[in-house]
């Protein structure tokens, strides 16, 4: 089977690369020739672990090439996934989707032959149907062109491993040959054992969009209660761990701190807020926005417990460490860490922000902000250090090491992977959210 992948972003370069370990022939298409000439020399414009080494591979074995030309893919591939971008439209909750639209009709006009396109955007629920009317609209005379949708649930930094072992697989087709064919290009996945959910087009949708409004709700749910522990006394970890025993809760996605962030949950639950106003609905998905608020008040909560600590933040010297939205992370969309770090300078700290990795990427959206080269040079003069992203390196850090470093003997952990003890024992001011901090906070002082 002939495969092409439209759009060769985080999603399409990795199902791209991944189809081709599968054993496929695939093409991968951008409209941006640059990034194409990049790609076919295993250069990503983001981090990823394993990626390049698997682009390079099937690059250089032959099955992998990328191009810019529909026409090309429209006569060559049995099998088109889409994995273009729905970005939050300006200045509007909605998701814009433009590109998928776009890619659909340019595939119609240059098929002329049958083929199937797959949909692995993630889209409000039902743009799929209004894609089989543009499909409709422009497909060549006689091409016999059909559609199905095939959500994508992988993650940063563990892309290339979700592809090609997903937990599930959601098949949004009435059609059994479609079904079959895509039976066949995850047959090993299935083989393995991943389970197949086969739904109409709006299901399939509509999976995608609850699973990131599901996980960001879990989220939000165990901060909300942060704000409780904070004030009451105890422990946001051991909380978590007495509600995530019970399987019917999970222990997964309860990890309490600065909140979530990135290209993803921030911007699907306000997309499926969008949609379910125009659904008349606006009612069932309303819960999104507390989710939202609870988490941007994470942030809040961040930079108050770094002004409890310093006195006053004007002038004061602060340490970030992290600027991703999570480790293993170059990304800085949405970034929770880099939000709390350009909060901290906007009111008068001088901040140094250090990532292992997504340094660039912040400088480039934060050109304000200083950057460090590394934990050292960030905590030098700092009198107060925050670890904001939970990269390895930051929660593996030790009081006796820190302090060779800095003079500093205040410590904010904003994802609760530091040790109290450790620190206070050491004789250092020791704050996490989800955990009371002397002096009493006054939480109501707080706005959104
Ligand atoms: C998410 C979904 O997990 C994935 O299925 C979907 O395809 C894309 O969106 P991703 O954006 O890569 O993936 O990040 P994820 O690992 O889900 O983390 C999202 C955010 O939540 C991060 O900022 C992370 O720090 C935060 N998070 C996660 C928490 O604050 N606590 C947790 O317990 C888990």
């Amino acid at each position: 089977m002939k495969i092409s992948v439209v759009g060769t972003g985080y999603l399409g370069a990795t199902h791209a690369a991944c189809l081709a370990e599968m054993g496929f022939e695939v093409v991968g298409l951008d409209i941006d020739p640059l990034k194409i000439a990049a790609l076919a020399n295993g250069e990503l414009p983001f981090h990823e672990p394993g990626l390049p080494e698997l682009i390079r591979e099937h690059v250089a074995n032959g099955r992998l090439r990328f191009t810019t030309s529909y026409e090309e893919i429209g006569s060559w591939a049995d099998l088109h996934f889409l994995a273009v971008g729905t970005p939050q439209r300006a200045g509007e909750q909605a998701a814009d989707t433009s590109f998928v639209e776009d890619a659909v009709r340019s595939l119609a006009e240059n098929i002329p032959r049958s083929a199937l396109i797959v949909g692995k955007s993630t889209v409000p629920v039902g743009t799929a149907r209004r894609l089989q009317d543009i499909l409709q609209l422009h497909r060549r005379p006689g091409a016999d062109v059909g559609l199905a949708w095939n959500p994508e649930f992988l993650r940063e930094g563990f892309a290339v491993n979700d592809t090609l072992s997903p937990d599930r697989i959601v098949l949004g087709t009435d059609d059994p040959e479609h079904e079959a064919l895509l039976r066949a290009v995850y047959a090993k996945p299935i083989r393995q054992g991943t389970p197949v959910i086969v739904t109409d087009f709006e299901t399939a949708e509509l999976v995608k969009a609850a699973a990131n409004a599901f996980l960001a709700t879990k989220i939000s749910f165990i901060n909300a209660l942060s704000e409780i522990t904070e004030v009451v006394g105890g422990d946001i970890r051991t909380l978590a761990q007495g509600i995530g025993l019970d399987a019917r809760i999970g222990a997964s996605f309860l990890r309490a701190g600065l909140g979530f962030g990135g290209g993803c949950l921030p911007k699907d639950i306000r997309a499926l807020q969008a949609r379910a106003s125009e659904l008349g609905q606006e009612r069932s998905m309303r819960f999104l926005s507390d989710v939202e608020e609870i988490n941007l008040r994470r942030r809040e909560r961040a930079v108050h417990l770094a002004t409890s600590m310093l006195g006053e933040l004007v002038s004061s010297k602060i340490a970030v460490l992290g600027a991703a939205f999570k480790p293993n992370s170059d990304d800085v969309r949405d970034s929770p860490a880099l939000d709390v770090a350009v909060r901290l300078f906007d009111a008068g700290a001088d901040v140094a922000v250090y990532d292992p990795k997504a340094n660039a990427n912040a400088s480039r959206r934060f050109p304000r902000l200083t950057y460090a080269e590394n934990v050292e040079q960030a905590v030098a003069e700092a009198d107060l250090v925050m670890v904001l992203t939970e990269w390895k390196e930051f929660v593996e850090l030790s009081p006796e090491n820190l302090q060779l470093l800095t003079s500093a003997r205040k410590i904010i952990d904003g994802r609760n992977v530091l040790r109290a003890e450790e620190w206070t024992d050491a004789g250092w001011e020791f704050a996490a959210l989800g955990r009371k901090y002397a002096p009493a906070y006054e939480y109501s002082t707080i706005g959104v």
